[in-house]
C-alpha cells in the first residue's frame, strides 16, 4: 500500500532548523524559526524557569494524569495573564481555559471544536499569516479564506482588511493575531481594534485571537488590549495562547484554549466539549510547562524575575530593529527596510523576494522564511554589519 505515498516537502519553517544545522558557513546567520536568542545567539533557560524547575523537582510528588484541561492552577494563573487580573470577564465566570501542547495545540482544539460544533462555519486569516493556520483548519474540515493585511508597499493595509472583514458572511470565524503578527510584524492599533470589534459586532463574526507572543510588543497588559476588548464586549470568543515564547518553554509545549461564552451556564456546555475534543486527540495534555509556569507567577519572588528576563528580551530586539535599519544607511538602503523598526514581536516582513532570501541563504548562511519572514531576535550587534552588507548585496 505505501507504494503510493508521495513524499512531499519539509515544513517551511522547521526545515530551516536542519538546514542552518548542516552550513558550515562560520559567518551564517539564523533568522528562520521564531525562538528568542540573545546576543550569543543562544536561547538560554531563563532564571525564573530554572528555579521553578528546581522547586518542582523537589516538591513534585506525583505524575498521575492532570485531567482533559490539564492542571487547575495553570488555568488559574493564564487566565489572568490573559484577561486581565481584574477581568469583568473573569468575575462573570463567563471563561474557560484548558491546557493544551502548545499554541498549535490551543489552535487545533478550536479547530476540532468549530469543525463538531459549529459546522458549516469558515474560517478567514489574515494574508500572510502563520504558515500553519493554512494548514491547521483545513486539517479539520474548516473551510479557509483570507482577508488583506499587507499592501504592495510591506505597509499594513488596514482599510483594505476593514472592508474584506464587511464582506465575511454572517456567523463565520475570524482569525486575528492579539500582537506580534506573525509573519509580518504589524499590529492594529487600539482604535483600529475599536474599529474591528464593530464590524465583528455588525457581522456576528466569531473571533478567533492566536495570542502566541503576549509580552514580546509592548508589554504583558498592552498586548492584550484587543483580546480584552473583545472579551469584554463580546457574549463568545475563543483566544489560544502560548507561554512557549513569554517563558521561553518552547518545549515544553504550553499553550491554553480559552473559550469565552455569553454566562457560566454556556461557558460549562462549551467546556464540556472541548474535554471530549482533548481527549480524542491526545488525552491529557503534558505537565511540565504548565507547573513551571503555575510555580513561576504564584511565587512572590519568581514574578519579578520572570516580569524582568522578558522585558529584557523585548527590549533587545526593538533596539535590534532600530539598530538594523542604522546599520543599511552607508547603502542608502535605510528607507527601504524603515518598516521593520515599526514592527513589533519576533518577526519582521522585510520584503525581501523569495529570490533575495534564496541568494542571502546560498551566497551568505543567512537563512529566513522564503516569504522575507526575518526572526529579529537574530539579529546581533556582531552579525549586523554582515546582514547589511549582505542585503546590500543582494538589492544591486
Ligand atoms: C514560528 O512561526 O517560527 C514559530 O511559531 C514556530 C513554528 O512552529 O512555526
Amino acid at each position: 500500500m505505501f507504494e503510493q505515498i508521495e513524499r512531499v516537502p519539509g515544513d517551511a519553517i522547521l526545515g530551516l532548523i536542519e538546514a542552518f544545522k548542516k552550513d558550515t558557513n562560520p559567518q551564517k546567520v539564523d533568522l528562520g524559526v521564531g525562538v528568542y536568542r540573545d546576543s550569543q545567539g543562544n536561547t538560554p533557560i531563563m532564571r525564573a524557569v530554572k528555579e521553578a524547575e528546581a522547586r518542582l523537582l523537589k516538591n513534585e510528588t506525583t505524575k498521575t494524569y492532570i485531567g482533559s484541561h490539564g492542571a487547575p492552577a495553570y488555568g488559574n494563573v493564564v487566565l489572568p495573564m490573559v484577561l486581565g487580573e481584574n477581568s469583568p470577564v473573569l468575575e462573570a465566570g463567563r471563561a474557560s481555559a484548558t491546557q493544551s501542547p502548545g499554541g498549535t495545540g490551543a489552535l487545533r482544539l478550536a479547530a476540532d471544536f468549530i469543525a463538531s460544533q459549529l459546522p458549516g462555519k469558515d474560517i478567514w486569516v489574515s494574508d500572510p499569516t502563520w504558515p500553519n493556520h493554512l494548514g491547521i483548519f483545513p486539517a479539520a474540515g474548516i473551510k479557509l479564506h483570507k482577508y488583506p493585511y499587507v499592501d504592495a508597499n510591506n505597509r499594513l493595509d488596514f482599510d483594505g482588511m476593514l472592508s474584506a472583514l464587511k464582506q465575511i458572511p454572517e456567523g463565520d470565524v475570524v482569525l486575528l493575531h492579539a500582537c506580534c503578527h506573525n509573519p509580518t510584524g504589524f499590529d492594529l492599533s487600539q482604535d483600529q481594534w475599536k474599529q474591528v470589534l464593530e464590524v465583528v459586532r455588525e457581522r456576528n463574526l466569531l473571533p478567533l485571537v492566536d495570542f502566541a507572543y503576549q509580552g514580546f510588543g509592548e508589554g504583558l497588559d498592552e498586548d492584550a488590549y484587543g483580546v480584552r476588548l473583545l472579551a469584554e464586549s463580546l457574549d463568545e470568543m475563543i483566544i489560544t495562547s502560548s507561554c512557549s515564547k513569554n517563558f521561553g518553554i518552547y518545549c515544553e509545549r504550553t499553550g491554553c484554549l480559552i473559550m469565552v461564552a455569553k454566562d457560566n451556564e454556556q461557558m460549562e456546555n462549551v467546556r464540556s466539549q472541548i474535554a471530549i475534543v482533548a481527549r480524542e486527540n491526545y488525552s491529557n495534555p503534558p505537565a511540565h510547562g504548565g507547573s513551571i509556569v503555575s510555580e513561576i507567577l504564584t511565587s512572590d519572588d519568581l514574578i519579578p524575575v520572570w516580569r524582568d528576563e522578558l522585558t529584557e528580551m523585548r527590549d533587545r530586539i526593538n533596539t535590534l530593529r532600530r539598530d538594523f535599519v542604522e546599520a543599511l544607511k552607508p547603502y542608502g538602503l535605510d528607507q527601504k527596510y524603515a518598516c521593520v523598526a515599526e514592527q513589533r514581536g519576533m518577526f519582521s516582513y522585510t520584503g525581501l523576494t523569495p529570490e533575495q532570501v534564496d541568494r542571502l541563504r546560498d551566497e551568505f548562511g543567512i537563512y529566513m522564511v522564503r516569504s522575507g519572514r526575518a526572526n529579529v531576535a537574530g539579529f546581533s550587534h556582531e552579525n549586523l554589519p554582515y546582514l547589511a552588507k549582505a542585503i546590500a548585496a543582494v538589492n544591486d
